[in-house]
């Protein structure tokens, strides 16, 4: 069987109303990402080389997301039905010959095994007109029913609202991706009609069509969690629980030790090296790498950071985009990290800030280190060289370099460029007064005294 080309239709025309949101439903996050990238992702991995997605309600929000990757838009201006829906991105594929995928955008775990799975389908021996991926739920509830025989080969499709008790009674159930060639789909879905409870073009129309012209449908199944479609809020949550899951289980099972693995969360793009070690509470945002041998303590926050090996971050550590900390790097607890650079061997302890600022090998920023970084308008670098020292609670006042071994005295506002190897003091005059402080206290004293 030589391979055809596939395009996906993707719906999302929907009102998405139960989500209560004025944010398009595909586009609420998913592990850090908008459930539609999700879909899109797969169906990349499984080479579809065109994707279409059809919106209605607040389409210019999906338009406004997806500019800059590879997708294409086509309107459906009134919500009439998933098949309706689906014949909306006729003119635009026009020119594709090849397998059409219809998916849903409110159904982002969808594997790009299984699309190539059904996909393929079509190129057996029996030759489908149409392929239909089923999925057998804990409770069936309202999901569209398929009637087939053992072999998957389907006699009818039915809604729930229109289905006899005996269909409602079949667990096989309708997960709406569906695989028809080109050839064939768009002739077929012109021919449904809104005869129905809903007065709705349905998709799952097309298969009772494909039987009428003698033509056979099939279904292959997959497993409920992989199709389980968002509506809700809470639904939303129970997506991404199953998503993080499967994550941790993958982390493990790839060399990461997870102490509390249902206390970490990870990105749809998090990267991790082996041996690295994740204590309890940890959330990764999107754009983290981490390389082998690091350990992350407890109660950090990382974001598109890249940690090199050996490195050692937190406890309630945050690093946010542009941290790259280098190798054997140590980011302690309180220490918040911005575009920002730590070289090899590098170290920030305790209570500090450092934003857009590149730190040497070697270094050691003392507690309560400041970059100070922004005045009100723009961003400023600080450069620190390799070996210097920051004493605690120094002010860095950017733009300004450190030199290479240079030391700042603990307590310093710096504010002018330091040489490599100086010592950069910036402090008061101290004056001892001796006595003063018993004096002034025996003053007070007999003061208030008096005042009885
Ligand atoms: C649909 C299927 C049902 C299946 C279920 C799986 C039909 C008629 N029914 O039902 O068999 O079990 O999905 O979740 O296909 N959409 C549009 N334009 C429209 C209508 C819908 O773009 O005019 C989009 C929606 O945004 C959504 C998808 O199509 O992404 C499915 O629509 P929805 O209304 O959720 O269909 P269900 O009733 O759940
Ligand atoms: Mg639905």
């Amino acid at each position: 069987m030589s391979a055809q080309p596939i395009a996906a239709v993707i719906l999302a025309a929907g009102q998405g109303t139960r989500m209560k949101s004025t944010k398009h439903k595909v586009l609420h996050p998913l592990a850090g990402q908008p459930m539609l990238f999700h879909l899109l992702d797969s169906l990349s991995a499984a080479n579809v080389t065109r994707r279409v997605v059809i919106v209605g309600a607040v389409g210019e929000q999906v338009e406004a997301a997806v500019a800059g990757r590879e997708v294409e838009i086509a309107w459906q201006r009134e919500q009439l039905g998933t098949a309706h829906a689906a014949l909306q991105a006729k003119d635009t594929l026009a020119d594709h010959d090849g397998i059409v995928l219809v998916c849903f955008g409110d159904t982002p775990l969808l594997s790009a095994d299984t699309v190539a799975r059904l996909a393929a389908r079509l190129g057996d021996a029996d030759q489908p007109m149409v392929a239909v991926l089923g999925f057998r739920p804990p409770q069936a509830a309202a999901y569209g029913r398929i009637i087939a025989d053992d072999a998957g080969n389907i006699a009818k499709m039915v809604e729930f609202e229109d289905a006899t008790a005996d269909e409602r009674a079949v667990n096989l159930c309708n997960s709406g991706v569906t695989a028809v060639r080109s050839a064939d789909l768009w002739p077929l879905l012109e021919r449904v009609g809104n005869a129905n409870a809903a007065g709705e073009y349905y998709l799952p129309d097309i298969v009772m069509l494909a039987i009428a012209d003698g033509r056979g449908a099939v279904v292959i199944e997959t497993g409920a969690d992989e199709v389980a479609g968002i509506n809700s809020r809470a639904e939303l949550a129970a997506v991404e629980a199953a998503w993080q899951d499967k994550r941790r289980a993958r982390a493990m099972a790839d060399g990461v030790t997870l102490v509390a693995p249902d206390t970490v969360f990870f990105a749809h793009d998090t990267q991790l090296g082996r041996d690295v070690t994740i204590e309890p509470n940890v959330v990764f945002g999107p754009g983290v790498t981490v390389a082998d041998d690091v350990v992350i303590h407890a109660f950090s926050h990382l974001e598109g950071a890249a940690v090199a090996t050996k490195a050692d971050v937190g406890p309630y550590a945050r690093l946010r985009p542009g941290a790259m900390l280098g190798e054997g790097s140590r980011v302690g607890n309180f220490v918040e990290v911005k575009n920002t650079t730590l070289g090899k061997g590098a170290k920030a302890n305790h209570l500090t800030y450092l934003g857009d600022a590149s730190v040497g090998a070697d270094v050691n920023i003392g507690a309560g280190t400041i970059t100070c970084n922004y005045d009100g308008f723009f961003k400023y670098r600080t450069e620190i060289g390799a070996g210097a020292f920051i004493g605690s609670n120094s002010a860095l006042v950017a733009p300004v370099k450190i030199g290479d071994g240079a030391l700042v005295a603990a307590g310093s506002v710096v504010t002018r460029d330091v040489a490599a190897d100086a010592l950069a003091l910036v402090r008061a005059e101290r004056a001892d007064h001796p006595g003063w402080a018993m004096r002034f206290r025996n003053k007070q004293k007999a003061a208030k005294a008096a005042k009885k």
